[in-house]
């Protein structure tokens, strides 16, 4: 399975960002975690973050005929795209949305996830193992839509 992990605004900023919240590792950290625990998973993985919410519609576009699924954290977008969703919806890949913090015991506006819609689960409030999870999510989505073949 082939899956790419995309994040969105600011997240380039971990480990300097808000580290009580997000923690003290970095992007690149976050990236390697993922990367080792896909090998174990016999899963290949591809990488994009963007602070520029156009470029992230690009990259799901571009996803389409060459990844199997989607994990993303929207960051700020997840509570502000219909892009994002339409995006998603668009090139109908099952999708993960995961999130770094609780976002469900933050700020109200943070309350709204538009992408949520697309999206076969959501992650939250698990550090960098929720990327984890979304990847064991999608193996397990891709083996029941197999049996159901
Ligand atoms: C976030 C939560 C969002 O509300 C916030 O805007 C982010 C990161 C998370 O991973 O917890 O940038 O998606």
């Amino acid at each position: 399975m082939k899956i790419l992990i995309i994040n969105g605004p600011n997240l380039n900023m971990l480990g300097i960002r808000e580290p009580e919240i997000y923690g003290r590792k970095t992007y690149q950290d976050l990236v390697h975690y993922i990367e080792g625990a896909a090998e174990a998973l016999d899963v290949s993985t591809g990488f994009y973050q963007s602070n520029h919410e156009g470029d992230l519609v690009d990259v799901i576009q571009d996803a389409y005929g060459k990844y199997d699924g989607i994990i993303i954290n929207p960051a700020a977008y997840t509570h502000t795209s219909v892009a994002l969703l339409d995006a998603v919806k668009a090139v109908g890949l099952p999708t993960v949305e995961v999130h770094i913090s609780d976002v469900s015991t933050r700020e109200e506006f943070r309350q709204v996830s538009y992408i949520r819609q697309a999206v076969i689960g959501t992650i939250a409030g698990k550090g960098f193992d929720g990327y984890v999870e979304a990847i064991k999510l999608l193996l397990a989505h891709e083996n029941g839509s197999e049996e159901h073949q």
